[in-house]
């Protein structure tokens, strides 16, 4: 079976409701209702109640950046599960670079929030992905293969269909440089074998494995000729209407 081509947008701590549900409009208005790759929207919090108004009956997905992993109570300031598909999520990021290192999140927290997220019906996007000072001590493969297989300490190959993987190299978000699209596809082949190796080989075909990192209209193209690259998950480009229209049309 072809394996899902996934566009997600990652607006991180940014925007107002009314900027993100201008940019929501914007985007429904002026989209082509193309069905070449599934999109995916991670707004804020705040903001999921009312974008999940606007793209109801749209064929997108909507998702958390991040959730707690208990299932429910005591846990000031926490989101749950539940409390996400409550309001209409589909998605949920885990493990994205920014929450492992500020918020200090370590592989058995990602698997907890992993095992937490699937119970409860969530797709999960995963995230992984080294530092620059990783890459340049050679230890990208090491780094991103031990982060696959926490992640997925004691998932049932039964989930793989609502599990798909960001490969992120930390170097390249936000920064304007990316990884070569052959440096990319190369991790995405250790990341699928990692896979095939914890559950088999068919399964890990299946699964889609996006890049992010400095993705933009310029560059989608090259990377996404790669045969590993399923899917971009774009954080800066997909700020605005128009360079995420754009990346909509070229994605393949
Ligand atoms: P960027 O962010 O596209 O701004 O580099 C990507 C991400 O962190 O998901």
């Amino acid at each position: 079976m072809p394996r899902k081509v996934i566009l997600a947008a990652n607006w991180k701590m940014n925007l107002t409701m009314k900027k993100s549900t201008d940019l929501v409009d914007d985007i429904l208005n002026k989209m082509k209702n193309k069905d070449n790759c599934e999109i995916i929207l991670f707004p804020s919090f705040l903001h999921i109640p009312a974008i999940m108004e606007k793209i109801k009956g749209r064929n997108i997905g909507l998702g958390g950046q991040n959730l707690y992993f208990e299932e429910v109570g005591a846990y000031t300031g926490e989101i749950a599960a539940f409390q996400l598909v409550d309001v209409g999520c589909t998605h949920v990021l885990i493990g994205h670079s920014e929450r492992r290192h500020y918020f200090h999140e370590d592989y058995e927290t990602v698997n907890k929030k992993v095992i937490q997220a699937l119970a409860s019906n969530l797709k999960v996007m995963l995230c992984v992905g080294e530092s620059l000072e990783e890459r340049e001590n050679n230890v990208t493969e090491m780094v991103v293969v031990d982060q696959i297989v926490s992640a997925m300490q004691n998932i049932s190959i039964k989930n793989l269909n609502d599990i798909s993987i960001a490969y992120e190299p930390i170097w390249a978000i936000g920064t304007g440089r990316n990884a070569t699209p052959a440096d990319a596809a190369h991790v995405h082949k250790i990341i699928r074998k990692a896979l095939g190796r914890i559950f088999n080989t068919d399964a890990a075909a299946g699964i889609s494995i996006l890049y992010g990192g400095s993705v933009k209209p310029e560059n989608i193209k090259e990377l996404m000729a790669e045969e590993d690259i399923d899917g971009v998950l774009v954080g800066g480009a997909s700020l605005k209407a128009e360079p995420f229209l754009d990346l909509m049309k070229l994605i393949n």
